[in-house]
């Protein structure tokens, strides 16, 4: 198990273009492993390359218990809209209300270097969402809607709801 240091918001490699993987190598694969190891032990459900330094279009999202590895993704469709909390590892302790897609279907490369595709709905569709707009330099505090809260004030929030 390794894990890797998460930048913040502020620093350059958050905001640059990332690069397309042109092959699957030993070092992609130690890369990705990494990026779960360090996903999981920041309870996040989604983490891009550019979170730790690396400009590389890869991507790992796992919401339900599935784990997903998305190299290279591509968007091909969306449809419908949710409108809810969102946070990120690169903005530590932190949310804001972002509007995504309900649903998305992506493309993507494999760790076997195949292609396949992924739809995701709710929580899985806005972490695509969410994750392949690192890759673009795009974080969630660009779309937000309103301000950025605390998430303990959140929790008190949403318990005062109850
Ligand atoms: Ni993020």
């Amino acid at each position: 198990m390794a894990t890797r240091e998460i930048r913040t918001l502020g620093e350059d490699c958050l905001r640059k273009t990332c690069k397309e993987v042109k092959e699957i190598n030993d070092r992609i694969i130690t890369l990705v492993d990494d990026m779960f190891d360090t996903m999981y032990e920041a309870n996040g459900v989604g983490l891009a390359a550019p979170q730790i330094g690396i400009l590389k279009r890869i991507v790992v999202i796992d919401t339900d218990g599935t784990p997903y590895v998305l190299i290279n993704p591509k968007i091909l469709e969306v449809s419908g809209e949710q409108v809810g909390y969102e946070g990120c590892l690169s903005v530590p302790g932190k949310s804001g209300i972002v509007a995504r897609p309900n649903y998305v279907k992506v493309e993507a490369m494999d760790l076997d270097g195949e292609t396949f595709i992924l739809e995701g709905e709710e929580l899985l569709a806005r972490a695509i969402c969410h994750e392949c707009d690192h890759l673009d330099g795009v974080m969630y505090v660009d779309k937000v809607d309103g301000d950025i809260i605390d998430n303990e004030v959140l929790a008190e929030m949403m318990a005062e709801e109850e």
